[in-house]
């Protein structure tokens, strides 16, 4: 019953993700649709000044998170910078901005939607800051799994668990069946919370996230897992394998951290003698077990913070953080794990010009951008982001 396949295959180039880049439209995307509004130009020598009376001007009424995925150019006006998980908690705490203005992407700020009051407007600067992994996991698929477990007789003993980087809509679903969030700092306790609850668990939309944190950190058989894919007749497998396993993990990926490979970190090792391999539980199964750590972006700073004068990295992660932090300690050796350059195209959508533009709007009296969830779809997925933040 061994579904996990070790090796991968990047999607191919279709029209949905050409609006990667930004162009077209499709409202119903994660990746939202191109910008109104006239962007600076980004060779306008004033921006960092106008971001700069811009934010001081606004004063208490705005706040700005940065994830750490996020271009040094726009880090340096976030009011504080996280991963994903951090991030969800400090919009959560502060109730008196009015304005949120979140350098991330759709998935988080419409996370920060649903967690601030109703007061409180979540401002995205660029629309086409989607995320591809997000979008993998369409509600109408997911509640067709749910549909053919229910036929099966084994919906009772599922407990859905999706990763934040799931549109709303997905993690209303998993509210509405007793499920939790979680990020890549929480997946171990809240897979332990899951699976006191229920004896299996339905991972969405992350394979990598959901097989690495099962088999890593629980002590689950690969053999345990399969891999549910939506574009197949009933995922792809036979109601023996659903009623077997322990973990349904869908069919989703991040495509930056797709991209490393058992060869790359082979290839360090050889190049750099006592180098320690640092990646992110978003990366393939057998580059996680060829790395020598594995943990979240706040995971990866702190062991690269802690680390001695004269070690040397190599980390698999987005290109940005490891780039700053190579910067922040020029004492260590901290290099990219592998040789191609991997930004995410998505979060680096939000660039200074868009983020100068969001912000010069709100002061002139207009809101742009604002990402809104509806009420019924974020009531449920409070319930499963509540359920998160409350994880013992
Ligand atoms: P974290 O912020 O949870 O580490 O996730 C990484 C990521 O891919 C965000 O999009
Ligand atoms: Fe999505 Fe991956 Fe980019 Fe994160 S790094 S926003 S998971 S595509």
């Amino acid at each position: 019953m061994d579904l996990v396949t070790s090796t991968w295959t990047e999607p191919g180039n279709t029209a949905t993700a050409l609006l990667l880049l930004g162009r077209g439209t499709d409202p119903a995307s994660e990746r939202g649709v191109d910008c109104p509004g006239d962007l600076p130009a980004p060779s306008d020598p004033g921006l960092v000044e106008r971001a700069t009376a811009a934010k001081a001007a606004l004063g208490d009424r705005v706040f700005v998170l940065g994830h750490h995925y996020q271009r040094d150019e726009v880090i340096q006006f976030a009011d504080v910078t996280g991963d994903s998980f951090k991030l969800a908690r400090e919009a959560a705490a502060r109730p008196d901005a009015e304005f949120i203005v979140f350098c991330g992407v759709h998935f988080m700020a419409e996370s920060a939607d649903i967690l601030t009051g109703p007061g409180q407007q979540v401002i995205l600067p660029d629309l086409a800051a989607g995320c591809s992994m997000a979008d993998m996991a369409v509600l109408g698929q997911v509640e067709a799994a749910w549909e053919q477990f229910t036929d099966l007789g084994i919906a009772d003993d599922v407990v859905p668990v999706t990763y934040m980087n799931s549109s709303a809509d997905i993690k209303g679903f998993v509210g509405r069946n007793n499920g939790v969030v979680c990020t890549s700092s929480n997946a171990k306790r809240a897979l332990t919370w899951a699976f006191e609850r229920g004896q299996k668990v339905f991972f969405l939309p992350d394979q990598h996230l959901g097989r690495n944190t099962a088999v890593l950190e629980l002590g689950l058989e690969l053999d345990d897992c399969v891999l549910y894919d939506p574009h197949k007749p009933n995922g792809g497998l036979t109601p023996e394998q659903l009623r077997d396993a322990k973990m349904i993990l869908w069919r989703g990926h991040c495509s930056v951290h797709g991209r490393f490979t058992v060869d790359s970190v082979r290839e360090v090792r050889e190049r750099v003698p006592g180098v320690r391999v640092l990646v992110h539980p978003e990366c393939k199964h057998e580059v996680v077990r060829a790395a020598d750590e594995v943990g979240s972006t706040e995971y990866i700073i702190r062991a690269l913070d802690a680390a001695p004068a004269g070690s040397a990295w190599a980390v698999g992660t987005e290109l940005n953080l490891v780039r700053r932090m190579a910067l922040a300690h020029p004492d260590k050796q901290i290099m990219f794990l592998d040789r191609t350059v991997c930004y995410c195209s998505t979060m680096n959508r939000i660039d200074l010009p868009h983020l100068v533009w969001a912000l010069e709007e709100l002061v002139a009296g207009r809101v742009p951008n604002r990402i809104t969830v509806d009420p019924e779809t974020a009531k449920y997925a409070r319930l499963a982001l509540d359920q998160m933040l409350a994880l013992p």
